[in-house]
């Protein structure tokens, strides 16, 4: 899969979809984004023609990658800017050079007038495409730019939306919105991807649903501020626009400088957001960074909610028998062993063992914990300072504040200005002697606030921070590349496609709750493929919510991402740490499928019931998932129709007792539940299976199976 140029057009086909990018003059103009037309391009500007209506300017302007008022454009300029005279203000581009280099294709467009250059540059995904425009400013003065978004026209069929928000621990809700008149904008300025502005959008044919629906999935690779933008123009177009948010004064380009956006992603499906998942899923994968099925995701135990701050040898290490015991394979020591942190109101900043708590350092623990033969990972928070730190009280101007304004707080920290070379070193420094003198081979990379006044000096640095922040990682490793990285950020805050070309799990959210964790994982899948989206079984009782739920049920939900354990394994009877043995058997058992197959998630009847499938890419087999987390919307559960089978093949269902089975007096009822079917994958999509009685908040895992389709 390459791009192609043909009559004007940058062409690009992949399976059914195709993409089609008119390159004839000006900024590249994205024509057609979906099903493969075959050879149809010689129709299409008679079909795309638009009649002028009475009352409008004489020419049309395109809606063009980056649109432009002073061509006419009435909507959302792509460039906003100007020069200290007040020029430049709205450019249009003419004249273009394309080149294509495989999967790349670059169009740099010029306006001589403004003295600026555009150049789009397009990449190919395994199943998708990556956009992103440059700004260079050809003129002697300075350009002080204010945005610069991707804009990409969506059919006029497209009358429904849908958007991630959220909050702390209750992330990644999905939401849906009828396309308005005028613009739907989603800011972001929260400094970090965020909670509740995730830089992503659906757009798609009335009602799309998961397998129905014609879908297009567009998310923003950027950990910063954002804007995400859905316009209709009067004359009935749309377009979805999306960049980076920049604070005023944040970038001024000076002579022969650039600015880049990020990445914006674009998917197309004919089958629901399924299809859209599918090939965003693909994009992850094909990362360098991305979790490999060949290395399977070790089941890990975290010891945030186990022991919180109360650091001590002597319990860690018996957590880590414990551990061991139940088949852990990575053991990561949380938030509290470093210098003055003995609690969330000090210590950020000083990157060093606390010795009134680990008086011979960390090494005999991580000797223990290597001796039972699992790895060792450890909790930074590298961008923050606490006030009460030995570095803010030697370095405050490195804070990212305004100085002329007390700064504001969060969890008791601020922010360090990563745009500053000596703060990157010393952050560098601190992290590679920690990783260089240990044996560590995972680091929970946390980011707990969000950014204020982020200034250098009384102008805001917003920009250069962040990518300060890719610097330090990219740098640390490329010094450590046997050491994997979780994305946390309060849980979930920063989940994009730039991160992830970094790091290798995403810790999905603070909740350990089975019942949020259903919705919560449902919505991160939308964009992220399970082996990178963290899953912890924690206690009986929800530390963030309270709710109480069976083993049974926790296991079941997290079963399918990157597997861990959050609970004081101390405080556990015998029973329990049996059950959980065998999940993280079970677990290791199908980790290859879970990790490696594809997703589906079902649109079920019910709106009490969740579901969600992982076929393998042969659809020879599929686990799936079926929980409750109401009560029926009938007296038993609605029937539950699968998805991405493959329809001639025989499947064997049975139930996949993980921690048991859950517990109902009338679970035996259904025929099938205790000795399982047989039945084709045709039967099982079209007229589906009625799922056990089950109480609300619990849930089952079918396994299915089958032997190749009969050649005859
Ligand atoms: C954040 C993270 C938690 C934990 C704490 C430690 O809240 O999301 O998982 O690491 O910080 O302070």
């Amino acid at each position: 899969m390459t791009f192609t140029h043909d009559r004007g057009h940058l062409r690009a086909a992949w399976g059914d979809r195709e993409l089609l990018i008119d390159v004839r003059d000006g900024a590249p103009v994205l024509r057609h984004f979906g099903a493969a037309l075959g050879d149809d391009l010689a129709a299409l500007d008679l079909l795309l023609d638009r009649p002028r209506a009475k009352g409008v300017l004489d020419v049309e302007a395109a809606v063009s990658v980056c649109p432009e008022h002073g061509s006419g454009w009435p909507g959302r300029p792509g460039i906003v800017g100007h020069r200290s005279d007040g020029s430049g203000w709205a450019p249009r581009f003419s004249a273009q050079t394309l080149t294509i280099e495989g999967i790349r294709a670059t169009v740099v467009a010029v306006d001589e007038v403004a003295g600026l250059t555009l150049t789009s540059e397009f990449e190919l995904q395994p199943a998708s495409v990556r956009i992103r425009l440059r700004l260079t400013n050809t003129a002697d003065g300075p350009y002080r730019l204010g945005e610069l978004t991707i804009g990409v026209p969506v059919p006029a069929s497209h009358g429904d939306l849908l958007h991630l928000t959220g909050r702390w621990s209750h992330e990644f809700q999905t939401r849906r919105l009828e396309w308005p008149d005028g613009a739907l904008t989603f800011d972001n300025r929260r400094g970090r991807t965020s909670h509740d502005r995730v830089p992503c959008l659906w757009t798609g044919t009335a009602g799309f649903g998961e397998t129905t629906g014609d879908v297009l999935g567009f998310t923003l690779g950027w950990s910063g501020n954002a804007v995400v933008t859905a316009e209709r123009i009067a004359d009935g177009r749309k377009i979805v626009q999306f960049g980076e948010l920049l604070a005023s004064g944040d970038v001024e380009l000076g002579p022969g400088a650039s600015y880049e956006t990020p990445w914006l992603e674009v998917a197309s499906s004919s089958n629901g957001l399924n299809g859209v998942s599918q090939a965003f899923h693909a994009s992850v994968r094909a990362q360098a960074a991305a979790p490999k099925v060949e290395r399977p995701r070790p089941v890990l135990l975290n010891t945030w909610e186990a022991v919180y701050f109360n650091h001590d040898l002597e319990t860690l290490t018996r957590l880590a028998d414990r551990a061991a015991e139940i088949g852990v394979e990575r053991f990561v020591l949380d938030d509290g062993w470093f210098h003055g942190r003995r609690n969330d109101r000090a210590g950020l900043g000083d990157w060093w063992v606390d010795d009134t708590v680990w008086p011979e350092g960390l090494q005999p623990l991580i000797d223990h914990i290597t001796g039972l033969g699992m790895e060792f990972g450890i909790w930074v928070e590298p961008e923050m300072v606490n006030p009460d730190s030995d570095l803010y009280r030697s370095h405050p101007e490195w804070a990212l504040v305004e100085p002329s304004y007390d700064p504001v707080l969060g969890r008791q920290q601020l922010v360090l200005n990563l745009g500053r070379d000596d703060v990157r070193t010393y952050l560098f420094d601190h992290l590679h002697a920690l990783l260089r003198d240990h044996d560590v081979r995972y680091v929970k990379w946390d980011m707990n606030r969000d950014l204020v006044h982020a200034s250098s000096g009384p102008r805001a640095a917003m920009h250069e921070h962040m990518l300060g922040v890719y610097r330090l990682i990219d740098e640390l490793r490329a010094h450590h590349p046997g050491v994997e990285i979780e994305s946390c950020a309060s849980g979930g805050g920063r989940a994009d496609f730039e991160i992830l070309k970094r790091t290798e799990r995403i810790w999905t959210s603070d909740s350990n709750d089975a019942f949020e964790r259903q919705r919560i994982q449902r919505g991160f899948s939308m964009l992220f493929p399970p082996e990178v989206m963290g899953a912890h079984i924690g206690p009986p009782r929800s530390h963030t919510s309270g709710r109480r739920h069976s083993l049974q049920f926790r296991a079941v939900t997290a079963f399918f991402g990157h597997l861990g354990i959050e609970w004081n394994l101390l405080e556990t009877t015998d029973d329990e740490r049996r059950q959980l043995a065998d999940v993280v058997a079970l677990h290791k058992r199908h980790r290859r499928l879970l990790h490696g197959g594809d997703v589906f998630r079902l649109d079920l009847a019910d709106h009490a019931a969740i579901g969600h499938a992982v076929v393998a890419p042969d659809a020879s087999e599929a686990l799936v998932s079926f929980a409750l987390l109401d009560l029926p919307d009938g007296t038993i559960p609605a029937r539950v129709r699968l998805a991405g089978l493959d329809p001639e093949r025989r499947y064997r269902v049975e139930i996949l007792p993980v921690a048991g089975t859950p517990e109902h007096p009338a679970i035996e009822q259904v025929a099938w539940f205790a000795d399982g079917f047989e039945a084709t994958g045709r039967t099982l999509m079209e007229l589906g299976l009625q799922p056990p009685m089950l109480d609300p908040e619990s849930a089952v895992i079918l396994h299915l199976q089958s032997s190749p389709p009969d050649p005859t």
